[in-house]
């Protein structure tokens, strides 16, 4: 296997082995990512983060994991602070970046976005979230987190509850799980099903794949609980967001029936889908997966960027 040079825009965009390998990597990184010795993989590399939409873990991780690998960040965090306010194209701020930067780290609110910065780059692009589209890299550190807890990603039960028309954490997640060989069940407001076509790619590709609006019957069955907050700043209308807010919420009482070894996982922010309560169970695992991101970005990015033949 060789990431070196390649873009990384969906989760199609890498094999099962490849995943299998990325994440093995990265618990070998879990020591450093906490602040031990680091390898040197990144020495006198530049990574540009173009971030134009808020982000606080995906950012903050990816930075965190640059630095620790002792390379360096070009950061944009705010779109209004750039030449896009003066009319400049997304391609030709890609493309310069590109004469800037070894690495493009990309989270813009267009969907497909990711794949042009793909095309205007002659450096790695890597989409940190492109609008309602994927986020490859969220999904990493979601299967690193599952095995961490399992000792598998194959035979499980993952139930994917919320937003599951404009979260675009699940419309990677979803299909790696398939991959793996994971049962999905989809758990949604009838407003928010999973679309049309990641539901017709998963059938295509043999996914064991269900949906189960009953949330009780579906936390019941779960072995991961993969929570996900309504995307408001993607609703076309207001009043269609009105509708769904607050329709699903985690808290003790519905956690007392789940298996003892269910685990729930949130990409974070929450926004009131997980009472606060639910912290302190072992059933949580959203700050352990907010963690993983570090070393799991570590792993990516010196396969991406290392030294030929390292950093896998
Ligand atoms: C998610 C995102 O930006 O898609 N956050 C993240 O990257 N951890 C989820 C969200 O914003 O709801």
């Amino acid at each position: 296997m060789s990431l070196r040079g390649r873009d990384i825009v969906s989760i199609h965009d890498l094999s099962r082995d490849e995943i299998t390998a990325l994440l093995a990597s990265a618990r070998k990184m879990v020591r450093a990512a906490e602040g031990g010795r680091a390898p040197a993989t990144l020495a006198g590399k530049i990574v540009a983060m173009a971030f134009f939409e808020p982000s606080t873990r995906t950012r903050l991780s990816f930075e965190s994991a640059v630095q620790r690998l002792g390379g360096s960040c070009l950061t944009i965090a705010d779109a209004g602070a750039t030449s896009l306010r003066k009319g400049e194209s997304l391609y030709d701020t890609i493309r310069m970046l590109s004469s800037y930067a070894d690495a493009i780290v990309l989270r813009h609110p267009n969907e497909g976005s990711a794949r042009l910065a793909a095309r205007a780059s002659d450096r790695p692009v890597i989409n940190a979230g492109d609008g309602a589209g994927q986020h490859p890299t969220q999904t990493l550190l979601d299967l690193a987190t599952i095995q961490e807890r399992f000792g598998t990603l194959s035979g499980l039960k993952v139930v994917l509850l919320g937003d599951l028309k404009y979260g675009r954490t699940v419309h990677s997640l979803a299909h790696a799980l398939a991959e793996f060989g994971s049962e999905i069940v989809l758990s949604s407001p009838p407003s928010l099903r999973l679309p049309e076509e990641h539901r017709a790619e998963l059938q295509h590709r043999g996914a064991k794949l269900r949906e189960e609006p009953d949330l009780p019957k579906a936390v019941r069955e779960a072995d991961v609980l993969y929570v996900t907050r309504i995307q408001k700043e993607r609703f076309p209308d207001e009043g269609e967001y009105r509708e769904v807010v607050g329709s699903y919420r985690i808290d003790a009482p519905l956690l007392a029936a789940a298996k003892p070894r269910l685990i729930v996982m949130h990409p974070l922010p929450r926004a009131g889908e997980i009472a606060a309560e639910v912290d302190a169970t072992p059933h949580a695992a959203y700050f352990r997966q907010a963690f993983l991101a570090v070393p799991v970005r570590m792993a990516l990015l010196s396969a991406l960027l290392g030294p030929a033949g390292r950093g896998r």
